[in-house]
């Protein structure tokens, strides 16, 4: 049977075992906040050979022998997700007059924090007229609220967890195109109750979102989360959101982002990746490169509410905003990246420059470049790598507001440790300062023993700079102390702990550092503000690998029939993590 054909007679005989959405109770209420089973009176039980899942408030039916279906590690990926999506829908919302409500957050006063400023600078505009607002909540479906479609949604997992976590949903549109997903994600769908909220739907995502252009119904959140690269959609889903809608996207061709395949890279993002100890974080910055070089060739850009490196993967969140006159400021937010390939000093170039001019800008090339022919420290030649994302990566107000939601509303997630952890050393990062040194690296650069986190950042604290960690590494040094500071500290930290010089050839990065005096005299006495609040707090800021075998799944393959089999196992591809 073909693919259509064979969807059409799965959904017609699954209408037929479960007549009509069942409703169970409210998400949320009364349940244990994790882990609960699915609602009484929804669908049957699991047949012969399948199995069930619980993640969230979400159990799944899962082939047992399909485990491909079901990829454990990225539970925290569809956490943070419905975390992120509730602070949009009360960001979103709010201007409505609806409140979006938590359950432990009903009796909060309306004192909660303002919605964060919008693309433009603007604060969102209060609700109009006197009345009280509706309330929100989880599980319900909220008239004028968020349209979500998951485009990529292979069981429905993420799509029913929507449905069943984030409030002030309207619709979510659960589609893949492979027949067998949609056959197993509308079980899903009925097995939970939440028919009344989510559509299973069979195509081709892009050809899904184009259409929602044509017939002018965007969605207010679409969510991308392919095996490896999501490159191949980006345009469509730059063009299928709503004015100031929410992009959730997935990244795991990280050996592609991070540097083994540069050229790779450019043909799927338009930009080089490199190899450098930066690598995670300038992955981020590139999948931000090209989605807002996309948006732009339809008038439109993007602003990055949180953009997160975590375990094989990279994940962004965007609202997309349309203006012409915004966008020709998008040359400048992009740079070029060169990275000495002797001592991994790095600089950027950005792509365009802005003046202010009378009462507005003025556009034009950028002048450069911001290096000679050779390294200044090291004498050796730059890698060029970019165009990237240069411009911060987050919203540290939107940040803090999916924090405090974590405070109000404990239990709510089962990693929501790791997310209080990551979520807050992200606060911590300088956002004006793109990339990063490890301090390993700056150390085996000159074969000297390693200082101690808090020594390297007093001493930068100590010569005036500001320094702070990045989640995406554990021992990064985010600096705006310019490379001849960073040089100037290790060159005295080798003086206070000798390096074996006459064991290092004279070409070797290591020599033409250490032989140039230098001209700061660096102080390594501990300063109490070296120490990060995140780290004095203990908080779970770069927990190991999730677990055994991690990484992500192989993609579906056809069987010896031409049938939509899955296959078990891991892709083999390398992570490329520094
Ligand atoms: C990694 S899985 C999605 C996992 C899911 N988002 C979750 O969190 O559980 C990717 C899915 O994309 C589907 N897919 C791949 N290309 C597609 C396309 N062009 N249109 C629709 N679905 C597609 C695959 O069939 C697969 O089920």
């Amino acid at each position: 049977m073909r693919g259509a054909a064979r969807a059409a007679a799965a959904l017609s005989t699954l209408r037929r075992a479960y007549p009509g959405p069942p409703r169970g109770p409210p998400a949320m209420d009364g349940a244990s906040p994790n882990g609960s089973g699915p609602p009484p009176g929804a669908g049957g039980p699991p047949g012969a050979g399948e199995t069930l899942i619980t993640e969230g408030r979400a159990t799944i039916l899962f082939p047992s022998a399909n485990e491909v279906f079901y990829n454990p590690v990225q539970g925290f990926n569809r956490d943070l997700t419905c975390a992120v999506m509730t602070e949009f829908a009360r960001l979103q919302l709010q201007p409505k007059g609806i409140r979006v409500t938590l359950p432990g957050e009903e009796k909060m006063d309306t004192d909660s924090p303002q919605p964060p400023e919008n693309g433009d600078g603007d604060t969102a505009p209060a609700p109009d007229g006197p009345e009280a607002p509706r309330m929100a909540k989880p599980g319900e479906v909220c008239e004028g609220g968020l349209r979500v479609l998951e485009a990529l949604a292979a069981s429905g997992l993420r799509s029913i967890r929507f449905a069943k976590e984030v409030p002030g949903l309207r619709a979510v549109v659960a589609n893949d195109f492979s027949a067998r997903a949609v056959e197993l994600m509308t079980r899903n769908v009925a097995f939970n109750g939440v028919g009344d909220l989510v559509t299973p739907r069979m195509a081709d995502a892009r050809m899904l979102m184009y259409q929602c252009k044509a017939d002018r119904e965007p969605f207010d959140v679409i969510d991308l989360d392919p095996y490896g690269s999501p490159a191949p959609f980006l345009d469509a889903a730059v063009q299928a959101v709503s004015e100031g809608g929410l992009l959730c996207v997935t990244c795991t061709d990280m050996g592609v982002m991070a540097g083994n395949s540069a050229e790779t890279c450019y043909s799927k993002y338009g930009a080089v990746s490199l190899k450098g100890k930066f690598c995670h974080e300038m992955a981020l910055r590139i999948i931000l490169h090209s989605l807002d070089s996309r948006a732009n060739c339809y008038q439109r850009f993007v602003v990055p509410l949180l953009s997160v490196s975590a375990d094989f993967y990279v994940r962004v969140f965007v609202r997309v905003f349309t203006g012409q006159a915004k966008v020709k400021a998008s040359a400048s937010k992009q740079a070029l990246v060169y990275h000495c390939v002797g001592c991994g000093t790095h600089h950027l170039q950005r792509l365009g420059k802005v003046t202010s001019h009378g009462t507005g800008f003025k556009y034009g090339a950028a002048t450069g470049p911001p290096v000679g022919p050779t390294c200044e420290f090291c004498q050796q030649r730059h890698q060029l790598g970019g165009p990237m994302w240069a411009e911060p990566l987050h919203d540290p107000a939107f940040v803090e507001r999916v924090l405090a939601a974590l405070e109000s509303s404990p239990g709510r997630f089962q990693t929501e440790e790791r997310m209080r952890g990551m979520l807050s050393v992200i606060t911590e990062e300088l956002g004006d300062v793109p990339l990063y040194y490890t301090l390993d690296s700056l150390s085996s650069t000159i074969h000297c023993n390693t200082p101690s986190l808090l020594q390297f950042r007093s001493a930068l604290l100590h010569a005036g700079y500001r320094v702070s960690l990045s989640h995406a590494c554990k021992n990064a040094v985010k600096t705006d102390a310019p490379p001849a500071v960073l040089w100037d500290i290790m060159r005295c930290w080798a003086k206070i702990h000798p390096v074996k010089r006459e064991r290092l050839a004279e070409t070797s990065p290591a020599s033409r550092i250490l032989a140039v005096e230098p001209t700061l005299q660096a102080s390594f006495t501990l300063r109490d503000d070296a120490n990060p609040s995140s780290r004095k707090r203990g908080l779970k800021r770069f927990p190991g690998n999730p677990e055994a075998f991690w990484g992500p799944k192989a993609k579906a393959k056809a069987g010896r029939n031409g049938s939509d089999t899955r296959t078990n196992g891991r892709s083999g591809r390398t992570t490329a993590r520094a």
